[in-house]
């Protein structure tokens, strides 16, 4: 392989690892409103995830509605929206080996009902729709979410 073959291959492998270790989360406005903020963040640090990026924020209408856009036919969709842009957020970059799966697994099922004990959810949700956590789905989705959010410049 030529020199600047391995630089590329190398160069593709790195951004793939980085993708794959960071992972978006935003902590909704029920979270920030039932002063659960703090402890939530505490959760997430002490499960083994860096901080890359953060920042305390509130959505406009017109960026809960692209954000969600994915769910825009689902009949909760209007409902979300206006309660996406209800009041502060925290929106944040995480990263730590598998981020995506592993964050997942901490904030637990959409519904707090089913939620397994120790999540994010079980602990501070209020409900399937209220549900105190966001996590990205796949590694696309966290890069793409992650730069809806920051800029180049805000991301460590
Ligand atoms: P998220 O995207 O916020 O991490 O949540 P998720 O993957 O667990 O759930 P998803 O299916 O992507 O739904 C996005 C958010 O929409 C609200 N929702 N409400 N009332 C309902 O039946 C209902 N279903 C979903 C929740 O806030 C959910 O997190
Ligand atoms: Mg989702």
């Amino acid at each position: 392989m030529l020199d600047h073959e391995k630089i590329h291959t190398f160069a593709s492998k790195l951004e793939k690892k980085m993708a794959t270790n960071r992972t978006f989360t935003m902590l909704k406005p029920d979270a920030i409103e039932n002063g659960h903020m703090g402890k939530i963040i505490d959760m997430i640090i002490s499960a083994g995830f860096q901080i890359k990026a953060m920042k305390y924020t509130q959505l406009t209408e017109d960026q809960a509605k692209k954000f969600y856009e994915v769910h825009a036919e689902r009949p909760f969709y209007g409902e979300l929206v206006e309660y996406m842009c209800s009041g502060p957020i925290v929106a944040a970059i995480l990263e730590k080996e598998n981020a995506v799966a592993d964050f997942r697994t901490l904030i637990g099922a959409t519904d707090p009902s089913e939620a397994a004990d120790g999540t994010i959810r079980k602990a501070y949700a209020e409900s399937k729709g209220r549900n105190a956590v966001h996590g990205s789905d796949s590694d696309e989705n966290a890069e793409s979410e992650g730069h809806f959010h920051f800029t180049a410049a805000e991301i460590f």
